[in-house]
């Protein structure tokens, strides 16, 4: 049987034999009781990584940015972030849902804004019938501007700013993994000007499920707290830790052949009549190109029918996520049918 291609996203990867071992092997105990040798290993292990006092295993990457603002805030406070960001565009409306929030949008280019654009959007003190500005937040790499990379530069600029109005900075580093890869900027480089973190190891890291949040120790007691209330306190975690432990050191490097991979298919998609692409903005694993005289919905359903999956992006926008179940030969494979779909 032909093997589908799949790349509508990192998330799609499956654990690898040797990741399977670890869960396998994995020491347990009851995480809620703070008894499993795994999960706090993985704990301890990740907050080292990325320089913070602590760290916590959560279900998902939502779960991991919503408890962060949900500790960092209180209802009737304000979250500035982009206007393309994760956490306005797909956590279904958690921040208000959850913790009684609301997000001011900045509209960013490529996924990244300035201290210019921000410093107007913070609201004054004095001004009680407003909301509070509480935090700015960032994401880094930007997945709906297409895995684009945050400069280091600006995000120190906008960590001085969040310390002048006594505000926040949380990082949505879901692939602060790939941002680092791609710059040699450390994760507790990029980590140390943020007050919270949330990075997740289900996409390129090959994780089937979870995500670390990290901050100081008292930030991260308080989020414990909100796991538990939120039903997310699970008990012999150690076999997803383990997975996790064994992604956060073995599979950080390789993500630079998933950028590779999907330069590769930026390039040839370029050379393509009828697609339109950005290469520039393809700085990591994700890849957006608009296909001309043909709708999204119609060239996706083409090459489905052709063994390629394909995701979208913005409206209009089509997105192949490189990863590391999807081999060069593969994706020179999708780059064919993608060809014969523009004839
Ligand atoms: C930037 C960003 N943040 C958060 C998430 C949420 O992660 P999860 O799907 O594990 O909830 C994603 C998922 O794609 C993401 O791209």
């Amino acid at each position: 049987m032909k093997k589908i291609i799949d790349l509508r996203s990192d998330t799609i990867t499956k654990p690898s034999q040797e990741m399977r071992k670890a869960m396998y092997d994995a020491e347990v105990g009851d995480d809620v009781y703070k008894e499993d040798p795994t999960a706090n290993e993985l704990e301890k292990y990740a907050a080292e990584l990325l320089g913070k006092e602590a760290a916590l295993f959560v279900a998902s990457g939502v779960m991991g940015n919503q408890i962060c603002l949900n500790v960092l805030t209180q209802p009737g406070d304000e979250v500035i972030c982009e206007k393309d960001a994760h956490i306005f565009q797909y956590e279904s409306g958690s921040p208000a849902a959850l913790s009684g929030i609301q997000l001011s949008l900045v509209d960013g280019t490529n996924g990244v804004f300035t201290p210019e654009q921000v410093e107007p959007l913070i609201r004054p003190e004095s001004a009680y019938y407003m909301a509070r500005t509480k935090v700015i937040e960032v994401e880094n790499t930007h997945n709906r501007a297409g895995g684009t990379i945050n400069p280091i530069g600006n995000i120190k600029a906008l960590s001085e700013l969040a310390k002048k109005y006594n505000l926040y900075f949380h990082l949505d580093g879901a692939r602060i993994w790939n941002a680092s890869v791609e710059t040699g900027i450390s994760p507790a480089d990029y980590a140390k000007h943020f007050d919270s973190v949330s990075c997740c190891l289900s996409k390129g890291l090959g994780a089937p499920i979870g995500s670390i949040i990290a901050g100081t120790k008292d930030f991260i007691k308080e989020a414990y707290r909100v796991r538990k209330a939120w039903g997310g306190g699970m008990r012999q975690v150690g076999i997803l830790a383990a997975a996790g432990l064994f992604a956060l050191k073995n599979n950080i490097p390789r993500l630079k052949e998933d950028h590779i991979k999907a330069k590769v298919l930026a390039e040839a998609l370029s050379k393509i009549s009828g697609l339109t692409i950005q290469k520039e903005l393809v700085q990591t694993n994700i890849v957006m190109f608009i296909p001309s005289k043909m709708s999204v919905e119609n060239f996706l359903a083409k090459a489905k029918d052709a063994g390629v999956l394909l995701g979208t992006g913005k409206v209009g926008v089509i997105r192949a996520v490189t990863h590391m179940d999807v081999s060069t030969e593969e994706i020179d494979q999708a780059t064919k049918v993608i060809e014969k779909i523009m004839l």
